[in-house]
């Protein structure tokens, strides 16, 4: 599913992006059980779960890379606080949210490059979270505000803040070798996201 959000110029890393990891993100959306029929809450909790111990690794390790550009800031952009929150609201408490397996398999991230891979794939979720909150929303009743906060990050922010990364992707200036690491790292991201929920046994 690629229904483009407006932008105005494609950047060449993006260009190299996008076709690094169609292919991932197009296996990866058939095996989330986001539109299962058996998707109930128990399976939502679940899957929440899984997300969480990806996400929350995931960020701490871009956070104490060392090599997230000076001028990027990453603090507006961390998504494991809201899966804490929509955790604690679908009734987990923090002892149990303390106890949840995270994964530790994930990229490495030793360059300005190989972050902002990562952060591509991390950021150009919450594109998708769009369609996923309705579907969660008319199926389960979940919404920002009992549990599925995580779906709708940055609500009506979302294409905002989406076209403010890529011009701020757009504006780096990256030789050819930068952008192969950029890439590499997405596709690295999506990867090891996958092998951890399939561990996790969460995908259809
Ligand atoms: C069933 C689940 C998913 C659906 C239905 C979905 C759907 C979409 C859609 C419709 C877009 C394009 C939106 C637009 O341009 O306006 C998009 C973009 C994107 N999604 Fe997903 N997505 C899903 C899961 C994921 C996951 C789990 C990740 C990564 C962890 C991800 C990463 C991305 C990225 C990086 C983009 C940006 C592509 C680009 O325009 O450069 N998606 N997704």
């Amino acid at each position: 599913m690629q229904a483009k959000a407006r932008e105005v110029y494609v950047p060449p890393v993006l260009q190299d992006l996008r076709a690094g990891t169609a292919e991932l993100h197009i296996a990866l959306e058939k095996r989330l059980p986001f539109f299962s029929d058996t998707l109930d809450s128990n399976a939502f909790l679940r899957l929440m779960q899984a997300y969480y111990g990806f996400y929350r690794p995931m960020e701490s390790a871009l956070l104490d890379s060392g090599v997230i550009p000076v001028d990027f800031d990453l603090a507006p952009r961390l998504k494991a606080p809201t899966l804490f929150n929509d955790l604690r609201a679908q009734g987990l408490s923090v002892e149990a949210i303390a106890r949840l397996p995270l994964c530790q398999a994930l990229p490495v991230i030793d360059s300005s490059a190989a972050c902002l891979g990562v952060t591509y794939v991390l950021e150009g979720a919450t594109l998708g979270g769009q369609i996923l909150r309705r579907e969660i929303a008319s199926r389960l009743s979940l919404n920002a505000d009992n549990g599925a906060a995580f779906l709708d990050i940055y609500g009506a922010a979302t294409g905002r803040r989406w076209r403010a990364f890529i011009e701020y992707l757009g504006s780096r200036s990256l030789d050819a070798s930068e952008r192969e690491a950029v890439v590499a790292a997405a596709r690295t991201t999506f990867s090891c996201f996958e092998r951890w929920l399939e561990s996790r046994e969460v995908l259809v």
